[in-house]
C-alpha cells in the first residue's frame, strides 16, 4: 500500500464525543485537563511522553510521537457524550471515586459544564443498569436519526472542524453476528423493524460512520465487528478499531506469554481472577455482561501461544479468568494470575503475578491515545479497520482472513513503523547488519 500521500494538518478543534460517561470518561477528561492546566503529567500516554527512533542507531534521532506525526494539541480537545445517568461529569467523577480531592477541585468547574445527552439505551442489553436521561422513539432507526442529529449540533456549537467517537459505555450482553450484520442495507432495515441483534452501542456506531466521524470501540461488545459496519466504515471513509481497553491484567498476559513462547517454555495452565467494585464490575455481574468480557480476555493465550505449531508445549492449557464484584476495592483492581509453566524436562514451576492496579488510571491515557491516533488516520484517509491500533485492545479487530496479533512488542512495532510509514521514513527491522559491515 502506497503511503499517504499528506496528512492534513490538525487545523482547529477536535471534538471528542464519548457514548458512556462514567469512571474511565471522566479520569480521562479531567487528566486532559489537569496537563493543559500544567498540574499533571501524562503519565501511561504513548502519544504525549513516547519516542520513535527514526533511521539508524548511530543517527540519534529519536524525537517525540508527537513531533513527529501532526497529533491534536491537547489545547485543541473538547469534550462531549451521552450517559443514562444526568450527572454532570463533576458528579459522574465523584462518584466513581478514582481521582483525589486536590485533583476534583482543580477540574471542578470544568467538568461540571460537561452533561451528557440523553443516551440511546435498553436495559435488555445492560441488565445492571437503568436510568432516566434515555432517549425516546418508535424505532432504533429513529433513535440512531437523533444520535446523528445530537453528533451535528455539538459540532456547531463547539466549532469543531472534526469529530472522534470513542465507546466507554458498559460492557453490553454476548452477542453473535447475525445475517442482519452482513450489509449496511439489512443493518438498516433491521434498525426500522427493532431487530433484537441490534445493540445501542451499534446506533452510535453507524450514526458516527454514517457522519464521517471515526468509531473506537474501549468495550468487548461485537458493535463495529461486523461486516455492515466495515463496509460503511469504507463506504464513508471513516478509520475505527476496537476492542476493548487493554489495561491491567491482559496488558501482564501480553507480556508474558510472548516471554514463555520466545524461549519455548511449556504452559499447563493460567487462572486469572479479580476484585473489583466499580460501576464496571457491577455491571460484568450479570452472566450476559461478564460472557462478553469473558471471550476478550480469554483469546490472547491462544493466539500468542499458537497450539497448533507447538503442541508439546501449549496443546493443553487450563485458561479460567474470573471477575469478581467486591464493592469496597471501588476502581482499584486487583487481579491475580496463577500460571503453571514447564521447562527442560518437563519440570513443573509456577509464576503468581498480583497486580494491585487501578482501572480507570490505566484507560484513560489508552483514551486519549486512541483518539488522538484515530483523527490521524482519519486525516491521512486511511479507513476501516485500524490493525495498528491492536496495541491499546484486548481483543483486536483485524481483516476477516487474519488472525489478531496479541502479543504486545509487536503491536508496539507495527504501531511505531505504521508511523514511519505514514511520514516516509525507513522502517525499523532490527536486522542491523550494517553496523557490522
Ligand atoms: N477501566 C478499565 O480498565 C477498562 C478496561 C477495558 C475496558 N473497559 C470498558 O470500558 C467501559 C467503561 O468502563 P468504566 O469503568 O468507565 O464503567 P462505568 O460503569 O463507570 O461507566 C460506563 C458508563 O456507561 C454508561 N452507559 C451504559 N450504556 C450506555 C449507553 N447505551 N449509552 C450511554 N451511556 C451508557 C453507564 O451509565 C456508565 O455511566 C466498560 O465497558 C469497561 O468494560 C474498561
Amino acid at each position: 500500500m502506497e503511503k499517504p500521500q499528506s496528512i492534513a494538518p490538525p487545523k482547529g478543534k477536535l471534538g471528542v464525543l464519548l457514548p458512556g460517561m462514567g469512571a474511565v470518561a471522566t479520569t480521562f477528561m479531567a487528566g486532559v485537563e489537569l496537563v493543559r492546566q500544567k498540574k499533571a503529567v501524562p503519565v501511561g500516554s504513548l502519544t504525549q511522553m513516547g519516542t520513535i527512533r527514526l533511521g539508524k542507531r548511530t543517527d540519534a534521532r529519536s524525537p517525540k510521537i508527537k513531533d513527529l506525526v501532526k497529533l491534536a494539541k491537547l489545547d485543541d480537545l473538547v469534550f462531549g457524550g451521552w450517559d443514562i445517568f444526568p450527572e454532570s461529569s463533576y458528579e459522574a467523577a465523584v462518584k466513581a471515586g478514582v481521582l483525589d480531592a486536590h485533583h476534583l477541585a482543580a477540574v471542578k468547574v470544568f467538568l461540571s459544564k460537561i452533561k451528557p445527552m440523553s443516551a440511546a439505551f435498553d436495559h435488555e442489553y445492560v441488565k445492571m443498569l437503568d436510568g432516566k436521561n434515555v432517549k425516546k422513539g418508535q424505532t432504533k432507526y429513529d433513535i440512531a436519526l437523533q444520535l446523528k442529529d445530537d453528533i451535528a449540533k455539538f459540532k456547531k456549537k463547539h466549532g469543531c472542524s472534526r469529530l472522534v467517537m470513542l465507546w466507554c459505555g458498559s460492557t453490553e450482553v454476548f452477542m453473535k453476528p447475525h445475517e442482519v450484520h452482513n450489509t449496511p442495507k439489512s443493518f438498516e432495515k433491521a434498525m426500522k423493524e427493532n431487530h433484537p441483534a441490534i445493540a445501542p452501542s451499534m446506533l452510535y456506531a453507524w450514526a458516527a460512520i454514517t457522519s464521517g466521524i471515526p468509531y473506537g470501540n474501549g468495550a468487548p461488545n461485537l458493535t463495529v465487528d461486523i461486516p455492515a459496519m466495515q463496509e460503511l466504515a469504507q463506504q464513508h471513509n471513516v478509520a475505527i478499531g476496537g476492542k476493548d481497553f487493554k489495561t491491567g491484567q491482559t496488558l501482564i498476559k501480553t507480556v508474558l506469554a510472548p516471554a514463555f513462547k520466545a524461549r519455548m517454555l511449556g504452559l499447563n495452565g493460567w487462572f486469572s481472577t479479580n476484585i473489583l467494585g466499580n460501576r464496571d464490575g457491577e455491571v460484568l455481574e450479570d452472566p450476559g455482561s461478564f460472557k462478553t468480557k469473558e471471550e476478550s480476555k480469554l483469546g490472547a493465550l491462544e493466539f500468542i501461544l499458537q497450539p497448533h505449531l507447538y503442541p508439546d508445549l501449549y496443546k493443553k492449557i487450563h485458561h479460567k479468568v474470573r471477575i469478581n464484584y467486591y464493592p469496597p476495592r471501588g476502581d482499584n483492581k486487583e487481579g491475580w494470575d496463577n500460571i503453571d509453566i514447564f521447562g527442560w524436562l518437563g519440570y513443573p514451576m509456577q509464576i503468581k503475578v498480583d497486580f494491585l492496579c487501578r482501572d480507570s488510571i490505566l484507560a484513560a491515557p489508552i483514551v486519549l491515545d486512541l483518539v488522538l491516533f484515530l483523527d490521524l488516520a482519519q486525516r491521512a484517509g486511511m479507513r476501516g479497520i485500524q490493525e495498528w491500533l491492536s496495541f491499546y485492545f484486548k481483543s483486536p479487530m483485524t481483516a476477516p482472513q487474519l488472525y489478531p496479533e496479541h502479543d504486545l512488542f509487536i503491536q508496539l512495532m507495527k504501531l511505531k513503523n505504521t508511523l514511519r510509514w505514514m511520514q516516509g521514513e525507513d522502517l525499523i527491522t532490527h536486522l542491523g547488519q550494517e553496523y557490522y559491515d
